[in-house]
């Protein structure tokens, strides 16, 4: 068997603890040697209330079982007070997984201001507060392992969440620039797709598939990306009950018009086969991938004569 990967030495914040996939990461980082920060506000799955009991019996679970774990309270629109709680009670932090989560699910007719601003300002303004405060000891310490909590529902769109599709998206956008500009520090951020059973999805799918789709088959991957010894930075990843897979954008060759008055609404739906065509599709990871200088000197050679020479576009 492969050898045991251990996190000795390590201090992990784990958002929105308490329950779900966050309680499984915190367990199994403490019962791998790491310190944990158990923080959950303890509200309802709408965003009601709070309550200390989540973190306060995971800490002691995890103390008896002989981990090291505290306990913080704080929302992770209080980003700050989280990472301080870690540097309080370990002296650093080296990886951060932003999970907490909220669901106003409607149809987009029904959503209010207040539905769209809850789901947003946890999940994104969350996560980027919580990662803005690690930030700066991630890159003097050139180390970090950053996981972004992303959703199919964000990659893909689903009915009645537009509010958490909107900002499970907007995080992976998060994601692959951290990974960018994190690169020299050392610092990853990767972001999964998740599919396992929790209060949040206890009514989406059936009880029978229940033990198919445990917690604990989301945590071997986190785990993973936030070692030491894992290069990769800047993924996305789907996985669910056994299954991980990667998901990348891809990019098919597209059409390239002439530069000029015949580059009109017809000429699109002309050409609308090769535009939409992806028989020969490319997988950029970086925008400078997406050679524009290479599809402008194309469109231009593709002209008559000099680009400039040709008649202006006009859209009258
Ligand atoms: P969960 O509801 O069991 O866990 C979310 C936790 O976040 C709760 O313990 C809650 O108290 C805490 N929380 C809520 N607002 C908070 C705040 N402002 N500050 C700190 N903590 C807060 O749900 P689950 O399934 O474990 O979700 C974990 C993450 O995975 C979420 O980001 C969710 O959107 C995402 N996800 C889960 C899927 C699934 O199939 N379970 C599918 C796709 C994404």
């Amino acid at each position: 068997p492969a050898q045991e990967l251990r996190y000795d030495g390590k201090v992990v914040v784990v958002t929105g603890a308490g329950g779900g996939l966050g309680r499984d990461y915190a367990l199994f980082f403490a019962s791998r040697g790491a310190s944990v920060v158990v923080n959950d506000l303890g509200s309802s799955l709408v965003g009601g209330g709070a309550s200390h009991s989540a973190a306060d019996s995971l800490v002691e679970e995890i103390r008896q079982k002989g981990g090291k774990a505290v306990a913080n309270y704080d929302s992770v629109e209080n980003g700050a007070a989280i990472v301080q709680t870690a540097l309080e009670a370990f002296g650093r932090i080296d990886v951060l997984i932003n999970n907490a989560g909220v669901l106003r699910d409607k149809s987009f007719a029904q959503m209010t201001d207040a539905d769209w601003n809850l789901v947003q300002a946890v999940h994104l303004r969350g996560a980027f507060l919580v990662t803005k405060a690690a930030w700066d000891t991630f890159r003097r310490q050139k180390f970090g392992r950053i996981i972004m909590t992303t959703s199919s529902t964000g990659l893909y769109g689903n009915y009645g969440q537009a509010n958490y599709g909107s900002a499970k998206l907007a995080l992976v956008g998060l994601s692959n620039t951290l990974a960018q500009e994190g690169a020299k520090y050392n610092i990853h951020c990767n972001a999964i797709a998740p599919i396992a059973m929790s209060r949040m999805t206890e009514s989406t799918f059936p009880a029978e598939v229940a033990p198919l789709l445990s917690p604990k088959c989301i945590t071997p991957l986190v785990a993973y990306l936030c070692h030491d010894s894992c290069a990769e930075t800047g993924g996305a990843y789907e996985l669910g009950g056994g299954c991980v897979t990667k998901v990348r954008w891809e990019r098919g060759q597209g059409h390239v018009f002439k530069a000029d008055a015949s580059f009109t609404p017809a000429a699109v739906q002309a050409e609308w086969g090769a535009i939409t065509d992806f028989s020969h599709p490319y997988y950029p990871k970086t925008i400078t991938e997406v050679n524009w200088m290479e599809l402008l000197e194309r469109a231009n050679a593709a002209s008559a004569g000099p680009a400039h020479q040709g008649a202006p576009l006009r859209f009258d």
